[in-house]
């Protein structure tokens, strides 16, 4: 699987850093508080699993399915949800987390999807940010990295569903990719 890519955009061990700096400070953040950390997949699951085993507090989980691409690189700028919360969060404080902040209608229409669900905060944590991308003026409350314009897959970002296991970070490169 590594032959079609170049060096790693982002190695294991950078990854493994970040996800526990961020694991700290969350932490510190929510000391005393009641969280419940919501993973959206499938993007998030590696991180998501990481973030939760690096948070010293005893967090509640849950997962939404949602799907904003079909099979292309762009977002179709429609999200669906293909499965909801299973938690009742109302006066929560929750932590919505996704893999990749790029044109911001994801997050942007998930946070509205859990707002209405009326928890008592609600904040987004993102592993990565892809500033220059933005279609929707948003910002996740933690994000593990900014990166450059460029398609990556890998720690569960994907091309066409492939690519999700690879461990590390890379820009994939589509004209060797088949
Ligand atoms: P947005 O709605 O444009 O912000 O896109 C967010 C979603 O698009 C993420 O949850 C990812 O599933 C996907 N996405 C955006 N950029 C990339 C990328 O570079 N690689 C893989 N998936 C991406
Ligand atoms: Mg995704």
């Amino acid at each position: 699987m590594e032959r079609i890519y170049g060096k790693p955009l982002l190695t294991q061990e950078e990854i493994r850093k970040r996800v526990k700096d961020l694991g700290r400070q969350i932490t510190v953040d929510y000391e005393g508080k009641d969280l419940l950390m919501i993973g959206v997949l499938k993007g998030a699951y590696n991180f998501f699993s990481d973030l939760t085993r690096a948070i010293m507090l005893p967090v509640r989980i849950d997962f939404i399915i949602a799907t904003s691409y079909g099979m292309a690189t762009q977002t179709s700028g429609i999200v669906r949800i293909i499965s909801d919360l299973t938690e009742d969060i109302a006066g929560q404080d929750v932590l919505l987390v996704d893999d990749i902040i790029d044109s911001g209608i994801t997050t942007d229409f998930l946070k509205k999807h859990v707002l209405q669900k009326r928890p008592g905060r609600l904040k987004t944590c993102v592993l990565l940010d892809k500033k220059e991308r933005r279609k929707v003026e948003i910002e996740a409350d933690y994000v593990g990295f900014s990166i450059p314009n460029k398609y990556v897959v890998g720690y569960g970002l994907d091309y066409k569903n492939k690519y999700r296991n690879l461990p590390y970070i890379a820009v994939l490169d589509v004209n060797v990719e088949s």
